[in-house]
């Protein structure tokens, strides 16, 4: 197990867009090698567990989700597979599967999670998985133009389908101003993590020693757990943490609640000053 290369991944959280329109390049042998022993050895939790394949998914893709468009062109992608017999399974996907994609936007190579608009059985009879386990997402890997074309740029909404709610419509307790750097760092970072149609399901308890992370309701839309969003989240919020010298351990919860977050001892005061996600180039 691999643990988390925090400043690396930390760089990639605000570069990471989704990208669905892909060139004919293939990943270098090297890097599909590296990303490979990341699937195989970034393993926080034994129910979830994530497949490299070498060939395109899109014949495994379905249409559009939502105004997105069809994603096409990859030649490779990633399987994220959860077992289903684990109450936890649908955030401990999620949290362990941005960290594949997290390294590889790190490599420059480009994503877009997919929890919709795929065939989950056409996928699991290709990698072969148990009778408890399923699909729960994939993601194409590979490299797209630096530039988007107009067609993705109308896709997304000219950056709508980008853009996130602003902090103070989805933190509660604790008032922003008692909220030491770290802090607000890693809900900033919680924040920019990708959501199924960008809705954003997190919520955030904000209290002196933790921070409980719930979803907004319990309706799921189009067949994606909203847990799953929110284990995204929840590695986006650890991994700032842990960028500004800040540990904390994850205790899983029930229904609305995802997950607490708790921090102790409290940090040294000088290494509040690390680094902050608007410095960073992008
Ligand atoms: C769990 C999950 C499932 C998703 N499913 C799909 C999908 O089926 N089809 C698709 O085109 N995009 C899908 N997306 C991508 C989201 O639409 C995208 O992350 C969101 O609009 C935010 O945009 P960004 O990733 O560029 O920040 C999914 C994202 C997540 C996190």
């Amino acid at each position: 197990m691999i643990e988390i290369p925090f400043s690396k991944w930390y760089a990639a959280i605000p570069r990471r867009r989704s990208r669905r329109q892909f060139e004919p390049r293939p990943i270098e042998t090297a890097l599909l090698a590296h990303l490979n022993t990341v699937c195989t050895e970034f393993r926080p939790f034994p129910e979830a567990r994530s497949v490299l394949v070498t060939q395109s998914p899109d014949e495994f893709l379905t249409g559009a989700i939502g105004f997105y468009g069809k994603i096409k062109g990859a030649l490779a992608f990633i399987a994220f597979i959860g077992t289903m017999d684990s109450q936890y399974v649908q955030e401990r996907v999620g949290y362990a599967g941005e960290g594949i994609i997290l390294e590889a936007t790190a490599m420059n190579v480009y994503t877009c999670w997919v929890g919709a608009s795929f065939r989950p059985e056409a996928v699991a009879s290709l990698i072969g998985i148990t009778k408890s386990e399923r699909v729960l997402a994939i993601t194409p890997i590979g490299y797209a133009p630096e530039h988007w074309s107009l067609k993705e740029r109308v896709l997304t909404g000219f950056g709508r389908s980008h853009r996130r709610k602003s902090l103070s419509e989805m933190v509660s307790g604790l008032e922003e101003i008692h909220w030491p750097v770290w802090m607000k760092s890693s809900l900033e970072a919680a924040r920019l993590a990708p959501s199924a149609v960008n809705r954003q399901p997190w919520r955030f308890h904000v209290e002196l020693e933790n921070i409980t992370i719930s979803v907004d309701n319990l309706k799921d839309t189009f067949h994606v757990s909203k847990r799953l969003d929110c284990g995204i989240a929840m590695l986006h919020m650890e991994v700032a943490a842990l960028t500004h010298c800040v540990k904390g351990t994850w205790e899983f919860l029930e229904p609305p609640d995802v997950a607490r977050f708790s921090f102790c001892p409290p940090p040294c005061k000088k290494r509040y000053s690390c680094v902050s996600l608007s410095n960073l180039n992008a």
